[in-house]
């Protein structure tokens, strides 16, 4: 496992100034041009998942990047892959949600009727920030009575109090930590 930790980290390139002068990027989709890092990142999380001691009936993932990283989940565990976009991209009857962002706010949804409700989530995106997105994710999966067992994420950026906005913190895993210094170094 640790082999493989060195391999992906050397894949999570770092990025000054981008989007804008100040903040450091980090180009999480460069591991793809890798397929060693990106076998090896799969891998990983899957090993953290079946480590767990909960049964997990479906996956659900976060418009856009989580898209990238929850199908491939969900499709070695043999389990359903839910979507949860950004509004007025999916049709049928929907459960939405508001939530705050740094400037303004937005707004995210998923299809009703697809899981019983009860049913155990895995809820996937690429990286915690602020948290505004995941906390959102997840009291979004609470309106269907959906029952988030774990929420992973590959990077949590320190320092931005993502942490503190998730509901059962316990059933958060994260692969990879960056304070601003890390990035900044
Ligand atoms: C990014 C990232 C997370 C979110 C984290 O998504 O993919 O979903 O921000 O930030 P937060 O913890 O402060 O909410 P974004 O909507 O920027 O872009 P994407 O559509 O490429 O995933
Ligand atoms: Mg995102």
């Amino acid at each position: 496992e640790n082999e493989n930790l060195e391999l992906i980290r050397a894949s999570l390139k770092t990025c000054p100034d981008f989007p804008k002068n100040g903040i450091t990027f980090i180009d999480i989709l460069g591991i793809f041009s890798n397929p060693a890092a990106h076998r090896a990142l799969i891998d990983l999380i899957l090993t953290r998942i079946r480590k767990l001691d909960t049964k997990i009936d479906a996956v659900v993932g976060l418009e856009a990047r989580g898209f990238i990283f929850g199908p491939q989940i969900a499709l070695e565990l043999q389990i359903p892959f839910l979507p949860i976009r950004k509004h007025g991209k999916l049709p049928g009857k929907l459960v939405t949600i508001d939530y705050v962002l740094e400037y303004g706010t937005d707004t995210i949804e998923m299809q009703v009727d697809i899981l019983k409700s009860g049913a155990k989530i895995l809820l996937v995106d690429d990286i915690l920030a602020t948290g505004g997105t995941l906390g959102a994710a997840q009291k979004l999966c609470a309106k269907l009575d959906y029952n988030v067992v774990e929420t992973l994420v590959i990077i949590e950026l320190l320092g931005l109090g993502g942490r503190e906005k998730l509901a059962n913190v316990d059933h958060f895993t994260t692969l990879f930590q960056y304070s601003q210094n890390d990035i900044e170094a």
